[in-house]
């Protein structure tokens, strides 16, 4: 046994990181983790609860404030939907419940979740911030525009870092369909599209979008961003493309810096 009497080895400060939580609400999910704000990642696991159905805004935030409890998390919060926010209200709703049009959607989860600050914001927009920090957008100047290939399609135009919010390019008519009815992963799922077939479909979309913004960067995430090396090949568009980096934390990282700017 080491008798020596020397004195304790002085324990090093531990410096927590600058924390906060973000809840991602999907067709299919709610999931929401701890962030840290520094790094723009995970500082826990997900927590991930099935959307209920139906989906009204009364047992969506339900199943966010049971989220937020299990964290015992009692800092801000930030939320993301799928759809258009101006000033905590939700006015759009083209993949969830009808009812979530004019819902005043930060006071209704301000009432669920006590007395802290609430940030509602566009499920697309947050993977947007959360890219152009820590992600694929990093050091980016000029225009770039995120978009999210998912059950519909999400965009997020930035300019020389700062985001213009709401701008659902999803929803813009590409030769006479919305682009997201013609291009969204959902629909080479349901129609069985080969790749080459669904990356047609979405060129034909990013050049009409690259006509009207002339963008300096398009950045593709959603799930179908983790094969991004089956379909970035096949498109054919001039401005530099690049797959999204942050994967399916991108929405619940944005969330949290999201409530944390504002
Ligand atoms: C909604 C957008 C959303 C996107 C991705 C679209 O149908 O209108 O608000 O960002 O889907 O979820």
């Amino acid at each position: 046994m080491n008798s020596t009497n020397s004195a304790p080895e002085p324990v090093p400060p531990t410096s927590q990181p600058p924390l906060g939580l973000g809840v991602d609400i999907g067709g299919s999910g709610v999931k929401g983790a701890i962030v840290n704000l520094d790094a723009g990642t995970l500082h826990t696991e997900r927590i991930r609860i099935d959307t209920p159905k139906p989906a009204t805004p009364a047992a969506v935030a339900g199943t966010v404030a049971e989220i937020v409890t299990q964290f015992s998390w009692d800092g801000p919060v930030g939320i993301t939907v799928p759809a258009v926010v101006k000033a905590g209200v939700t006015y759009s709703a083209a993949n969830i419940d009808p009812s979530w049009i004019g819902t005043n959607a930060e006071a209704l989860f301000a009432s669920y979740l006590g007395d802290r600050r609430v940030t509602v914001l566009n499920d697309a927009d947050a993977a947007g911030i959360a890219e152009l920090q820590f992600g694929a957008g990093r050091g980016e100047k000029g225009l770039v525009i995120l978009l999210t290939f998912g059950t519909g399609i999400g965009s997020a135009i930035l300019y020389d870092g700062v985001l213009v919010p709401n701008s659902e390019l999803g929803h813009l008519e590409v030769n006479g369909k919305e682009a997201e009815h013609r291009a969204a992963a959902s629909v080479r799922e349901r129609k069985k599209l080969s790749w080459t077939d669904w990356a047609a479909e979405v060129s034909t979309v990013l050049n009409t979008y690259q006509a009207l913004f002339s963008p300096d960067l398009f950045i593709v995430g959603g799930g179908v961003s983790r094969k991004s090396e089956k379909w970035l090949p096949l498109l054919s568009v001039n401005t530099r493309i690049v797959p999204a980096q942050l994967r399916n934390t991108a929405g619940i990282v944005g969330g949290a810096l999201a409530a944390r700017s504002l």
